[in-house]
């Protein structure tokens, strides 16, 4: 059996399906990095979390400690694939399943653009899956969507009703599966959000440590602007829903406070990272990608706050709380 997390609170049980799955039962039960003001720990919810091996998947592995009433059965696609709509049915039935949080996703940005027909497999069709399936069984679903459906040519931050037109085919993919879902289950969360980091996987703030230990000087767009997100402050917003009474659903906005352009978020990372790496400022212009990206997509996040009574850190304090975590790399952080 192949462990997906090594968090000691963890005891591993053995689904009859082959599946891997982890059941949570620990006394710690605090919320550091979220405000919860109102919220209810239900008992024995049972909350099936798909793509559980990606950076939101494994944060929530991270935190479901302290949700000592829930047991959790993280899943990624080598136990339960998302696309395979009878086994996702039977998990579903056989683990009498209330809450499913899909963090799986086809994630490559760039590749999505030649890799069309798998992109929209995972991100349209699988979602409408999980979507037809949480509406036979009577299970409420928490998926992720992201900031690409916008164009980013806003002039203030996108609200969760405004005109999307996704400019790349990942985040087509992405709309298409929020259509789906909201189709199939009209009763689903979708949160969008933008810029996800964490000490795990492959993302933007490691890839500035990487670089900014082994060059002196990077060139970093400054012309794209949004809001960074820590992966574990959003897998801690979507336990917050979980436990919130009433489970209100509808698409909303998530992100850390605050609004930056890489360029920014970059040298934020520098600095508390205390690397001697200069960063300079370069236009999209001069770092062409193969899929594009918005040039503005700072998301309006009051809903969220409203309906579900979330205080939302900012982004350079999240951003200190995860570098913290990743050894060898600070020196200004004490
Ligand atoms: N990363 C960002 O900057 C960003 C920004 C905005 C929104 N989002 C959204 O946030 C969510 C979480 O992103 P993330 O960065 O945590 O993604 P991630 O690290 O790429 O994790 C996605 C996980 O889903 C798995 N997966 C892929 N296909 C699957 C299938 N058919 N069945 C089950 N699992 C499958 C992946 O496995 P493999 O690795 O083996 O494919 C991976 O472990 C996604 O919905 C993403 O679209 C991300």
């Amino acid at each position: 059996m192949k462990e997906i997390s090594k968090n000691p609170n963890l005891c591993v049980t053995l689904h009859r399906q082959n599946a891997h799955l982890h059941r949570v039962n620990s006394a710690f039960a605090s919320v550091a990095s979220l405000d919860l003001r109102t919220f209810r720990s239900p008992l024995n919810t049972k909350i099936l979390i798909t793509g559980a091996n990606g950076q939101l998947g494994r944060s929530l592995q991270k935190i479901s400690s302290r949700y000592s009433e829930s047991m959790f059965y993280f899943t990624d696609i080598d136990t339960l694939d998302i696309c395979d709509k009878r086994q996702l049915s039977d998990f579903i039935y056989s683990n009498d399943i209330s809450y499913i949080l899909n963090c799986a996703a086809y994630t490559a940005v760039d590749k999505a653009e030649d890799d069309r027909e798998c992109c929209m497999r995972i991100n349209r069709d699988a979602v409408r899956n999980i979507g037809q399936v949480a509406s036979e069984r009577g299970v409420k679903v928490v998926h992720i969507s992201t900031d690409y459906v916008f164009d980013g040519t806003a002039t203030h931050p996108y609200r969760e009703e405004d005109q999307t037109n996704p400019q790349s085919f990942y985040g087509q993919s992405k709309l298409e599966g929020e259509i789906a879902l909201q189709q199939v289950c009209p009763d689903a969360v979708i949160i969008r959000t933008s810029w996800l980091y964490s000490e795990y996987g492959a993302n933007f703030v490691k890839t500035m440590l990487r670089l900014g230990n082994e060059q002196t000087a990077l060139k970093v767009v400054c012309d794209q602007t949004g809001s960074p997100t820590y992966a574990e402050d959003l897998a801690a917003a979507m336990m917050a829903m979980v436990e919130h009474n009433p489970f209100v659903p509808g698409i909303y906005h998530f992100a850390n406070e605050g609004v930056c352009s890489w360029y920014d978020f970059a040298v934020k990372i520098m600095d508390l990272a205390g690397l001697n790496c200069r960063v300079y400022p370069i236009q999209t212009q001069e770092y062409p990608t193969r899929a594009i990206r918005p040039a503005y997509s700072v998301l309006d996040k009051e809903k969220i706050k409203s309906v579900y009574n979330l205080s939302i850190p900012r982004w350079e304090e999240s951003l200190e709380k995860c570098l913290k975590l990743l050894p060898n790399q600070i020196c200004n952080i004490t």
